[in-house]
């Protein structure tokens, strides 16, 4: 792949760039415009092992485009993998567009300067206040490419396999982490998930809704959204470790889903991986994730908030990396959902948001992931966001109802909606935030009205979780009460597969739940296994459905 090395003297960085048509359109010899700044800063130089003296650097968009869309034709040595190949490119097409990204305390909006701030490279989770830290990008530096330059960049990334970009996180690795470089990055191809149209959901459950989607982030490597956060965590742990941080493994406290996401991501890369779970409380399915994947794990007799108190206590005494929610790197992942939206509707903001609730990061996450896109002109708005909890884990909830006054944590009941049951959420100041600034509504949902909207789901053909049937069910009341139009555009965010919660199905449809009818409860019939006995149940079943055979003389 040709690129030039030079930019063209007539672009400048401070230029607006017209969108990248010469690759679109499939003409990938022609040498692509891009910003240049000749001098690197030492602080983000991480050789590529596999270079001896070039200085590695950010491929930046104008090569990305380039790799991703070049021509079909093996371009790899034979002696290299994908990896390897994309640090090549990397050396051989070295510019570096200024991009840069560091903490700053949370809140200070995304451009503003202060005196406060810390490097990616350092291991902090709290600013010197003990409050919540954000990463910060260099928006004016962002800001030296359009809206339609963005645009067209992340879609000629969809769908390749080319180091990083394949993944739904790295292809928007600009917005993510713009420093690291691509040879650190521990990624399992996660994103690109299904934005699926609930046609039948939307008419059938929802009051005639034809604009209905669910943004299916469980689909994924892990089986859940946290797929897209634990790869730049673990990817900048890594660059970490390279860099030769006293770092002996990562560790987190979970409700199921972070520590499957951490397990699987630090297996990857060969790294130790340390989970505190709260026993008993979390599906046979995501305690084994961790198990399986060589983690080392502790079942500790606490619920959540518990486990979030030992670790980070641990973790400020051993070089153990933080990698719970608190740890703002997550959400740079996380917030890539929300630019996929959008570019799976072409570029068309939906008019609302549906996420469910628990520590908080990810409602706060999609809020980042829209606004950037609104700063940086891809987009003219961004959807009203709706946080939704379980009523038996709703501090937000509450919160929101008192007219955001005094928050106050709550002790969370149990919930089918396990990896939501917390009841002191880290990212409180976040949610407030993304909830305030999107003109949000947070809603709750009953144990029996989330496990009816889960099993609603799944009777129009989705195979939902018990968090996605709390949206779905915050949904149901919006609409219900003329909040959410008819013909509103609106994405309910699945954060997991439900595969990972069957136990819980299979309680609802054994109807073994006390108190609970299970209305659409669909238990096996048992039938003796002889013709007869099999022909009278089905006829039963159809009674009313099937003509009577006419004999054909
Ligand atoms: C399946 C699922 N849904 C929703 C959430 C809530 O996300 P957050 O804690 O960022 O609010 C979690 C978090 O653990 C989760 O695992």
């Amino acid at each position: 792949m040709a690129v030039s090395h030079s930019p063209p003297a007539s672009l400048k960085p401070h230029l607006k760039l017209s969108p990248i048509p010469a690759v679109v359109r499939g003409n990938p010899s022609k040498a692509l415009p891009y910003p240049f700044r000749p001098a690197l800063s030492p602080r983000l130089v991480v050789p590529c092992s596999s270079a001896t003296s070039s200085p590695s650097v950010d491929p930046g968009p104008a090569s990305s485009v380039a790799a991703a869309v070049s021509s079909s034709k093996h371009r790899r040595h034979t002696d290299e993998n994908i990896r390897e190949e994309a640090c090549r490119q990397q050396n051989t097409t070295s510019h570096n567009l200024g991009l840069s990204a560091r903490y700053i305390p949370f809140p200070r909006g995304f451009s503003s300067e202060s005196d406060e701030y810390y490097s990616l490279d350092e291991v902090v989770y709290r600013s010197r206040s003990g409050g919540l830290l954000d990463v910060q990008h260099d928006m004016a530096a962002l800001k030296k490419f359009d809206g339609a330059y963005w645009k067209a960049l992340f879609d000629s990334r969809v769908g390749r396999t080319t180091w990083p970009y394949g993944s739904g996180v790295w292809s928007k690795k600009e917005w993510v982490l713009p420093e690291i470089d691509p040879e650190h990055i521990v990624s399992l191809f996660e994103g690109n998930s299904n934005l699926f149209w609930a046609e039948r959901f939307g008419n059938e459950y929802v009051s005639g809704m034809n604009d209905l989607w669910v943004k299916h982030c469980g689909i994924s490597h892990t089986g859940s959204f946290k797929d897209l956060g634990m790869t730049v965590l673990v990817s900048q742990v890594n660059r970490l470790i390279r860099l030769g941080r006293p770092i002996v493994g990562v560790g987190c406290a979970s409700t199921g889903d972070t520590s499957a996401a951490l397990s699987a991501y630090c297996a990857a890369a060969s790294i130790p991986a340390f989970v505190f779970l709260p026993a008993d409380r979390i599906s046979i399915a995501q305690l084994v994730q961790p198990i399986a994947n060589g983690a080392y794990v502790l079942s500790l007799d606490t619920d959540f908030d518990g486990c979030m108190r030992l670790i980070r206590e641990v973790t400020s005494e051993l070089p153990i990396y933080l990698a719970n929610s608190l740890n703002s790197l997550r959400l740079e992942g996380q917030k890539t959902a929300a630019i996929e939206i959008l570019q799976q509707f072409d570029w068309e903001v939906p008019d609302w948001l549906i996420v469910p609730g628990g520590n908080l990061g990810n409602i706060y996450a999609f809020y980042k992931g829209f606004e950037m896109c609104r700063e940086l002109g891809l987009v003219d708005r961004i959807p009203r966001l709706v946080c939704a909890q379980a009523a038996n884990a709703n501090p937000l909830y509450l919160h929101y109802k008192a007219g955001w006054a005094d928050f106050k944590a709550v002790n969370a009941s149990t919930t089918f909606a396990s990896a939501i049951q917390i009841g002191d959420p880290v990212s409180i100041d976040r949610a407030v935030y993304a909830l305030q600034n999107s003109n949000g509504i947070v809603e709750e949902a009953t144990e029996e009205e989330l496990m009816d909207a889960m099993a609603k789901a799944d009777l129009t053909g989705m195979f939902a979780c018990p968090h996605t049937g709390v949206a779905l069910s915050a949904l149901i009341k919006l609409r219900e009460r003329g909040i959410i139009g008819k013909t509103d555009r609106t994405v309910v965010v699945s954060t997991a597969h439900g595969l990972k919660f069957a136990q819980s199905k299979v309680a609802y449809h054994s109807k073994e739940i006390a108190d609970m009818t299970c209305r659409f409860a669909n238990p096996p019939v048992k039938v003796k296994a002889d013709y007869g006995s099999v022909m009278d149940v089905l006829k039963n079943v159809l009674k009313n459905k099937i003509l009577p055979v006419k004999n054909v003389v």
